[in-house]
Order: C-alpha cells, then sequence, then structure tokens
C-alpha cells in the first residue's frame, strides 16, 4: 500500500545569487489528488518543480518522495522513481514526428519495440493524438504540442505527474478537453497531479488542494473555495488578474 503523503517538502529554499527564488517552502501532495501550485510571475512554482525533479539542487530543506529523501538526486533517478515533469518551455523534437518523440521516451522503460509500440499508442489514444502520430511536431498547433509534452511524460504512467504551466496558449476547448484528461490520468491510473497553472478558472474547477507562493514565500493553502476567499491571496495574486 502506498501512503497517503506521496511528496513531503520540508524547509525548501533556492538562491541564485542574492535572490530567494524559494524560501522555506513545506508542503505534501496526497496520493490521488490534483493539487495546484499557484502564484504570481516569479513566485518560485518552475523553481520548486527544478528542485523537487533533480535539475536543480536546493540551497537547504529536503524533498521525500514516497516516503524516501530525494533530496539532490539525479532528474533521471527521480523520474524512474515515479516523479515526472513537464517543462514550462518545451523540450520537444521538433523535426521529428509525434510517434518518435513518444517513441524516445519508452526506450528506458521497455526492452522491445511493439511493448514500446503498444505503450506510445495506448498513450497517444488517451491524450487524442492518435490521429496525429505520424506528423512532425514543428507543424502541429500549439495546443497539440502542448499535449504531446504531457503524453510524454504520461508515457511513464508515474506516481506524480508534474505539469508546469499546461494550458498556457489553448483555447477553452482545448483547455476543457485537457482537463477531461488530467482527471482520468488520475481516476484510470491512480497518478497524482502537481499542477502549476495561470488559468485560474481551470486551476479552480480542477484541483483538490491549491497551495499558494507568493515571491518564494508560502502564503497559504486549502481548497480552492478557501483560497478564492483567502484575503492575503486576493490582493497578491486573483486582485491583479482577471
Ligand atoms: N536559473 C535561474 N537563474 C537565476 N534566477 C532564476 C533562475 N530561475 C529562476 N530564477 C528567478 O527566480 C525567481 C522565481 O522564478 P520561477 O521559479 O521561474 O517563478 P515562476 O515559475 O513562479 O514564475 C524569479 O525571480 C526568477 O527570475
Ligand atoms: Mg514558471
Amino acid at each position: 500500500m502506498e501512503p497517503e503523503i506521496l511528496l513531503k517538502v520540508e524547509g525548501l529554499t533556492r538562491h541564485f545569487g542574492g535572490l530567494a527564488a524559494v524560501s522555506d517552502l513545506n508542503f505534501e501532495v496526497r496520493r490521488g489528488e490534483i493539487l495546484g501550485l499557484i502564484g504570481p510571475n516569479g513566485a518560485g512554482k518552475s523553481t520548486t518543480f527544478n528542485v523537487i525533479s533533480g535539475f536543480h539542487k536546493p540551497t537547504a530543506g529536503k524533498v521525500y518522495f514516497v516516503g524516501e529523501d530525494i533530496t539532490g538526486r539525479n532528474p533521471a533517478r527521480i523520474s524512474r522513481k515515479g516523479l515526472v515533469r513537464t517543462f514550462q518551455h518545451g523540450s520537444l523534437l521538433r523535426e521529428m514526428t509525434v510517434y518518435d518523440n513518444m517513441l524516445v521516451a519508452t526506450i528506458s522503460l521497455m526492452r522491445t519495440r511493439p511493448e514500446r509500440d503498444r505503450r506510445v499508442r495506448e498513450t497517444a489514444e488517451m491524450l487524442h493524438l492518435s490521429d496525429q502520430l505520424h506528423e512532425l511536431v514543428g507543424n502541429l498547433p500549439h495546443g497539440l504540442q502542448r499535449m504531446v509534452s504531457i503524453a510524454i511524460a504520461f508515457s511513464r504512467r508515474s506516481r506524480l505527474l508534474c505539469l508546469d504551466e499546461p494550458l498556457t496558449g489553448l483555447n477553452q476547448i482545448e483547455v476543457a478537453s485537457a482537463l477531461a484528461i488530467f482527471r482520468r490520468i488520475r481516476d484510470e491510473f491512480g497518478s497524482t497531479i502537481l499542477l502549476v497553472e495561470h488559468n485560474m478558472k481551470a486551476v479552480m474547477e480542477i484541483c483538490d488542494r491549491i497551495v499558494v507562493l507568493d515571491h518564494g514565500v508560502f502564503l497559504a493553502q486549502g481548497r480552492p473555495i478557501e483560497i478564492s476567499q483567502n484575503e492575503a491571496v486576493i490582493s497578491a495574486y486573483l486582485g491583479k488578474r482577471k
């Protein structure tokens, strides 16, 4: 049985020179939830992702995943344990097909070509990409490129999927479709999702709980209804946006 707390961040701090991008941050991600991590631009959301996924070393603090201290481990080891993230600014191979981009992601997962092929096709179907498998990624509209990034991360069937602003540039219909996909990923595959996102309407709709950062500092956490009524959050963040 997996523990209830999948990810635990303790006193997480990351400085860049004199800048404290994240300061003494504490939060937990519970198994099976969709946890939103929000805050204004520069709040430290991507830095938090970079540290928990091993791309940056923390200046101080600890990261525990499934009860194990993974602080400072390299990204490959962390993703093998089941913590996978997407990047805010894509890391796709634009000159290659959707199929090949996704196939690359399965190489370390499966030994045989038929197994990899099955995983790519199942994942593509889940993300509504089956009809685009043989198109070049660079030729796809932006919304579908975003879906390819998520498909690559999801092809690992990870325990924790960390998505960095996956809805940027998507139209309303694409957002609705993406949210339905996130729910299916959670409900059908038992994955837990940590979601950094600017689209407040979507965050409020899909998240079970939300953690709010401002200037690298923890500001609030709670259910969407609590966050939308929190005075500190409203003045720091929601009040500035539509
Ligand atoms: N690699 C880096 N080098 C220097 N400063 C950085 C780096 N990454 C992020 N920062 C700074 O850290 C702060 C938090 O950035 P970031 O985590 O990207 O915020 P968010 O994702 O919430 O918009 C910002 O002031 C940003 O300029
Ligand atoms: Mg960011």
